[in-house]
Protein backbone atom coordinates (compact mmCIF):
# COMPACT_ATOMS: atom_id res chain seq x y z
CA UNK A 1 0.00 0.00 0.00
CA UNK A 2 2.67 2.45 0.87
CA UNK A 3 4.14 1.73 -2.37
CA UNK A 4 1.52 2.51 -3.95
CA UNK A 5 1.11 5.76 -2.39
CA UNK A 6 4.28 6.75 -3.06
CA UNK A 7 4.45 5.98 -7.21
CA UNK A 8 1.21 8.28 -6.89
CA UNK A 9 3.02 11.26 -5.54
CA UNK A 10 6.18 10.83 -7.38
CA UNK A 11 4.13 10.11 -10.56
CA UNK A 12 1.28 13.18 -9.97
CA UNK A 13 3.84 16.01 -11.46
CA UNK A 14 4.12 14.17 -15.02
CA UNK A 15 0.30 13.67 -15.12
CA UNK A 16 0.07 17.25 -14.53
CA UNK A 17 2.21 18.36 -16.95
CA UNK A 18 1.00 16.01 -19.82
CA UNK A 19 -2.36 17.87 -19.77
CA UNK A 20 -0.91 20.85 -20.60
CA UNK A 21 1.42 19.30 -23.51
CA UNK A 22 4.64 20.65 -22.36
CA UNK A 23 3.32 24.54 -23.81
CA UNK A 24 4.02 27.07 -20.96
CA UNK A 25 0.79 28.52 -19.72
CA UNK A 26 -0.06 32.49 -19.80
CA UNK A 27 -1.19 33.95 -16.71
CA UNK A 28 -4.79 35.22 -17.12
CA UNK A 29 -4.61 37.59 -13.66
CA UNK A 30 -8.35 37.79 -13.76
CA UNK A 31 -10.01 39.27 -10.96
CA UNK A 32 -13.78 38.33 -9.94
CA UNK A 33 -14.45 41.22 -7.96
CA UNK A 34 -14.08 43.21 -11.06
CA UNK A 35 -17.97 43.95 -12.25
CA UNK A 36 -16.63 46.10 -15.41
CA UNK A 37 -14.43 43.10 -16.35
CA UNK A 38 -17.61 40.71 -15.49
CA UNK A 39 -19.66 42.52 -17.94
CA UNK A 40 -18.14 43.12 -20.50
CA UNK A 41 -17.11 38.98 -20.59
CA UNK A 42 -20.74 38.79 -20.70
CA UNK A 43 -21.21 40.63 -23.45
CA UNK A 44 -18.58 38.63 -25.54
CA UNK A 45 -20.11 35.24 -24.44
CA UNK A 46 -23.33 35.32 -25.48
CA UNK A 47 -22.45 37.52 -28.43
CA UNK A 48 -19.33 35.13 -29.49
CA UNK A 49 -19.67 31.99 -27.76
CA UNK A 50 -23.08 31.10 -27.09
CA UNK A 51 -24.17 30.31 -30.32
CA UNK A 52 -22.48 27.05 -29.48
CA UNK A 53 -21.95 26.78 -26.34
CA UNK A 54 -24.28 26.75 -23.39
CA UNK A 55 -24.55 27.63 -19.71
CA UNK A 56 -26.71 25.14 -18.31
CA UNK A 57 -26.50 26.37 -14.47
CA UNK A 58 -26.76 30.07 -15.07
CA UNK A 59 -29.59 31.55 -15.33
CA UNK A 60 -29.84 35.27 -17.39
CA UNK A 61 -31.92 37.19 -14.34
CA UNK A 62 -29.03 35.98 -11.72
CA UNK A 63 -25.97 36.88 -14.13
CA UNK A 64 -27.51 40.30 -14.16
CA UNK A 65 -28.08 40.60 -10.14
CA UNK A 66 -24.61 39.08 -9.51
CA UNK A 67 -22.75 41.47 -12.27
CA UNK A 68 -25.30 44.84 -11.64
CA UNK A 69 -26.67 44.93 -15.27
CA UNK A 70 -29.80 46.78 -15.05
CA UNK A 71 -32.82 44.71 -16.57
CA UNK A 72 -33.28 46.44 -19.96
CA UNK A 73 -29.94 46.37 -20.67
CA UNK A 74 -29.87 42.63 -19.74
CA UNK A 75 -32.32 42.24 -22.62
CA UNK A 76 -31.19 44.61 -25.29
CA UNK A 77 -27.44 43.38 -25.05
CA UNK A 78 -27.50 39.94 -23.68
CA UNK A 79 -30.84 38.09 -24.45
CA UNK A 80 -31.17 36.62 -28.03
CA UNK A 81 -32.03 33.00 -27.99
CA UNK A 82 -34.19 33.69 -24.22
CA UNK A 83 -37.83 35.12 -24.07
CA UNK A 84 -37.82 35.42 -19.74
CA UNK A 85 -35.46 36.76 -17.75
CA UNK A 86 -35.66 33.36 -15.77
CA UNK A 87 -34.47 31.10 -18.25
CA UNK A 88 -31.19 29.31 -18.22
CA UNK A 89 -28.39 30.66 -20.57
CA UNK A 90 -29.31 27.47 -23.19
CA UNK A 91 -28.31 27.06 -26.84
CA UNK A 92 -30.87 27.01 -29.82
CA UNK A 93 -28.65 24.83 -31.84
CA UNK A 94 -29.92 21.03 -31.73
CA UNK A 95 -26.97 18.66 -30.50
CA UNK A 96 -27.17 16.64 -33.22
CA UNK A 97 -26.88 19.56 -35.79
CA UNK A 98 -23.84 20.39 -34.05
CA UNK A 99 -21.95 17.11 -34.00
CA UNK A 100 -22.88 16.98 -37.71
CA UNK A 101 -21.08 20.66 -38.59
CA UNK A 102 -18.10 20.12 -36.04
CA UNK A 103 -17.97 16.50 -35.66
CA UNK A 104 -18.17 16.97 -31.71
CA UNK A 105 -20.56 18.86 -29.92
CA UNK A 106 -20.02 22.07 -28.28
CA UNK A 107 -19.28 20.99 -24.44
CA UNK A 108 -21.32 22.95 -21.99
CA UNK A 109 -18.92 25.34 -20.45
CA UNK A 110 -20.65 25.88 -17.34
CA UNK A 111 -17.92 24.16 -15.22
CA UNK A 112 -14.50 24.79 -17.87
CA UNK A 113 -12.98 27.46 -15.69
CA UNK A 114 -12.78 24.85 -12.58
CA UNK A 115 -12.18 22.08 -14.80
CA UNK A 116 -9.14 23.79 -16.94
CA UNK A 117 -8.16 26.48 -14.80
CA UNK A 118 -8.67 30.40 -16.44
CA UNK A 119 -4.46 30.08 -16.87
CA UNK A 120 -5.43 27.57 -19.26
CA UNK A 121 -8.53 29.14 -20.57
CA UNK A 122 -6.84 32.28 -21.11
CA UNK A 123 -3.89 30.49 -23.28
CA UNK A 124 -6.35 28.45 -25.10
CA UNK A 125 -8.24 32.17 -26.71
CA UNK A 126 -5.05 33.75 -27.51
CA UNK A 127 -3.44 30.07 -29.30
CA UNK A 128 -5.54 29.75 -32.67
CA UNK A 129 -3.47 29.42 -35.23
CA UNK A 130 -3.95 29.06 -39.23
CA UNK A 131 -3.40 25.00 -39.96
CA UNK A 132 -4.53 24.12 -43.79
CA UNK A 133 -4.69 20.31 -42.85
CA UNK A 134 -7.13 20.87 -40.69
CA UNK A 135 -11.13 20.57 -41.66
CA UNK A 136 -11.41 24.35 -40.36
CA UNK A 137 -8.42 25.35 -41.21
CA UNK A 138 -7.47 26.56 -37.61
CA UNK A 139 -5.67 24.53 -34.55
CA UNK A 140 -4.26 25.59 -31.21
CA UNK A 141 -1.27 25.00 -29.42
CA UNK A 142 -2.70 24.35 -25.77
CA UNK A 143 -5.15 21.88 -27.75
CA UNK A 144 -4.07 19.83 -30.26
CA UNK A 145 -6.18 19.54 -33.38
CA UNK A 146 -9.02 21.02 -31.47
CA UNK A 147 -12.62 21.02 -33.39
CA UNK A 148 -13.58 24.37 -32.40
CA UNK A 149 -13.23 26.88 -35.46
CA UNK A 150 -11.65 30.56 -34.26
CA UNK A 151 -14.62 32.30 -33.37
CA UNK A 152 -13.15 35.13 -32.31
CA UNK A 153 -10.79 35.83 -35.72
CA UNK A 154 -12.79 39.33 -36.57
CA UNK A 155 -11.32 40.37 -33.50
CA UNK A 156 -7.53 38.78 -32.92
CA UNK A 157 -6.98 38.42 -36.90
CA UNK A 158 -4.70 35.35 -37.52
CA UNK A 159 -2.04 34.13 -35.88
CA UNK A 160 0.68 31.76 -37.90
CA UNK A 161 3.29 29.59 -36.22
CA UNK A 162 7.08 30.21 -36.33
CA UNK A 163 8.83 26.65 -36.00
CA UNK A 164 12.18 25.65 -34.51
CA UNK A 165 14.19 22.61 -34.92
CA UNK A 166 16.52 21.16 -32.06
CA UNK A 167 18.93 18.69 -32.42
CA UNK A 168 18.19 15.98 -29.33
CA UNK A 169 21.28 14.28 -27.82
CA UNK A 170 21.38 11.30 -30.68
CA UNK A 171 21.27 13.63 -32.99
CA UNK A 172 18.08 13.03 -34.22
CA UNK A 173 16.45 16.14 -34.92
CA UNK A 174 12.66 17.45 -33.59
CA UNK A 175 10.49 20.91 -35.19
CA UNK A 176 8.08 22.12 -33.11
CA UNK A 177 6.16 25.73 -32.46
CA UNK A 178 8.59 27.91 -30.78
CA UNK A 179 5.52 30.53 -31.14
CA UNK A 180 2.73 32.50 -32.53
CA UNK A 181 3.17 35.38 -35.19
CA UNK A 182 0.41 37.77 -36.09
CA UNK A 183 0.00 37.90 -39.76
CA UNK A 184 -3.00 39.43 -39.82
CA UNK A 185 -4.41 42.08 -37.38
CA UNK A 186 -8.50 42.00 -36.71
CA UNK A 187 -10.91 44.52 -35.01
CA UNK A 188 -8.41 44.83 -32.29
CA UNK A 189 -4.52 45.68 -31.30
CA UNK A 190 -2.80 42.30 -29.22
CA UNK A 191 -3.22 43.82 -26.13
CA UNK A 192 -7.08 45.24 -26.70
CA UNK A 193 -7.52 41.34 -27.61
CA UNK A 194 -5.79 40.19 -24.44
CA UNK A 195 -7.58 42.86 -22.31
CA UNK A 196 -10.97 40.92 -23.81
CA UNK A 197 -9.85 37.07 -23.27
CA UNK A 198 -8.79 37.77 -19.54
CA UNK A 199 -12.57 39.68 -19.27
CA UNK A 200 -14.04 36.26 -20.96
CA UNK A 201 -12.16 34.04 -18.49
CA UNK A 202 -12.96 35.68 -15.86
CA UNK A 203 -16.74 35.92 -16.40
CA UNK A 204 -16.44 32.17 -16.77
CA UNK A 205 -14.83 31.79 -13.58
CA UNK A 206 -17.96 33.57 -12.24
CA UNK A 207 -19.95 30.99 -13.89
CA UNK A 208 -18.16 28.13 -12.51
CA UNK A 209 -19.13 29.30 -8.87
CA UNK A 210 -21.70 31.79 -9.18
CA UNK A 211 -21.81 32.20 -5.22
CA UNK A 212 -18.12 33.07 -5.23
CA UNK A 213 -18.93 36.98 -5.73
CA UNK A 214 -20.76 36.32 -2.18
CA UNK A 215 -18.84 34.36 -0.18
CA UNK A 216 -15.62 36.88 -0.84
CA UNK A 217 -17.87 40.07 0.03
CA UNK A 218 -19.13 37.71 2.83
CA UNK A 219 -15.71 37.03 4.30
CA UNK A 220 -15.04 40.77 4.20
CA UNK A 221 -18.20 41.14 6.20
CA UNK A 222 -16.93 38.17 8.65
CA UNK A 223 -13.55 39.25 8.94
CA UNK A 224 -14.19 42.79 10.01
CA UNK A 225 -16.91 41.58 12.75
CA UNK A 226 -14.46 39.39 14.18
CA UNK A 227 -12.13 42.18 14.71
CA UNK A 228 -14.58 44.35 16.33
CA UNK A 229 -15.43 41.31 18.45
CA UNK A 230 -11.58 41.08 19.81
CA UNK A 231 -11.81 44.62 20.47
CA UNK A 232 -14.91 44.77 22.80
CA UNK A 233 -13.62 41.06 23.93
CA UNK A 234 -10.25 42.51 24.48
CA UNK A 235 -12.50 45.32 27.03
CA UNK A 236 -14.62 43.04 28.33
CA UNK A 237 -11.65 40.82 29.56
CA UNK A 238 -10.14 43.68 31.12
CA UNK A 239 -13.35 44.65 32.90
CA UNK A 240 -13.04 41.04 34.57
CA UNK A 241 -9.84 40.93 35.38
CA UNK A 242 -9.32 44.23 36.76
CA UNK A 243 -11.66 42.70 39.93
CA UNK A 244 -9.56 39.62 40.13
CA UNK A 245 -6.04 41.69 39.91
CA UNK A 246 -7.38 44.26 42.47
CA UNK A 247 -8.16 41.30 45.08
CA UNK A 248 -4.52 40.05 44.62
CA UNK A 249 -2.87 43.13 45.55
CA UNK A 250 -5.11 43.77 48.51
CA UNK A 251 -4.68 40.32 50.15
C1 LIG B 1 -19.10 27.51 -34.13
C2 LIG B 1 -19.26 26.87 -32.86
C3 LIG B 1 -18.41 27.36 -31.71
C4 LIG B 1 -18.27 28.65 -31.25
C5 LIG B 1 -18.90 29.92 -31.78
C6 LIG B 1 -17.40 28.57 -30.08
N1 LIG B 1 -17.03 27.27 -29.86
FE1 LIG B 1 -15.90 26.60 -28.34
N2 LIG B 1 -15.99 24.72 -29.07
C7 LIG B 1 -16.72 24.31 -30.17
C8 LIG B 1 -16.53 22.89 -30.38
C9 LIG B 1 -17.14 22.06 -31.50
C10 LIG B 1 -15.67 22.44 -29.34
C11 LIG B 1 -15.15 21.03 -29.11
C12 LIG B 1 -13.75 20.96 -29.64
C13 LIG B 1 -13.12 19.58 -29.49
O1 LIG B 1 -13.41 18.88 -28.51
O2 LIG B 1 -12.29 19.26 -30.37
C14 LIG B 1 -15.34 23.61 -28.54
C15 LIG B 1 -14.52 23.59 -27.43
C16 LIG B 1 -14.30 24.66 -26.59
C17 LIG B 1 -13.51 24.62 -25.38
C18 LIG B 1 -12.79 23.40 -24.83
C19 LIG B 1 -13.63 22.76 -23.78
C20 LIG B 1 -12.91 21.62 -23.13
O3 LIG B 1 -12.67 21.71 -21.94
O4 LIG B 1 -12.62 20.65 -23.84
C21 LIG B 1 -13.55 25.86 -24.82
C22 LIG B 1 -12.89 26.32 -23.54
C23 LIG B 1 -14.34 26.69 -25.70
N3 LIG B 1 -14.79 25.93 -26.77
C24 LIG B 1 -14.58 28.03 -25.47
C25 LIG B 1 -15.25 28.84 -26.36
C26 LIG B 1 -15.41 30.26 -26.16
C27 LIG B 1 -14.92 31.04 -24.96
C28 LIG B 1 -16.08 30.73 -27.23
C29 LIG B 1 -16.46 32.15 -27.54
C30 LIG B 1 -15.36 33.04 -27.76
C31 LIG B 1 -16.35 29.59 -28.11
N4 LIG B 1 -15.83 28.47 -27.54
C32 LIG B 1 -17.04 29.67 -29.32
C33 LIG B 1 -17.49 25.13 -30.97
C34 LIG B 1 -17.62 26.50 -30.83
Amino acid sequence: MRKVILATILLLPSWVFAAGAGVPLQKANTDIMDKASLQEGAKLFVNYCMGCHSLKYQRFQRTAKDLNIPEEVLKSDLMFTAEKVGEIMDIAMPADDSEKWFGITPPDLSVTARARGVDWLYTYLLSFYKDDSRALGVNNLVFKDVGMPHALWKLQGWQKPIYETTTDAEGKEHTHIASLELVEQGEMTPEEYQNSMRNLVNFLDYVGEPAKLQRLALGWKVLAFIFFFWIVAWFLKHEYWRDVYEGVWKR
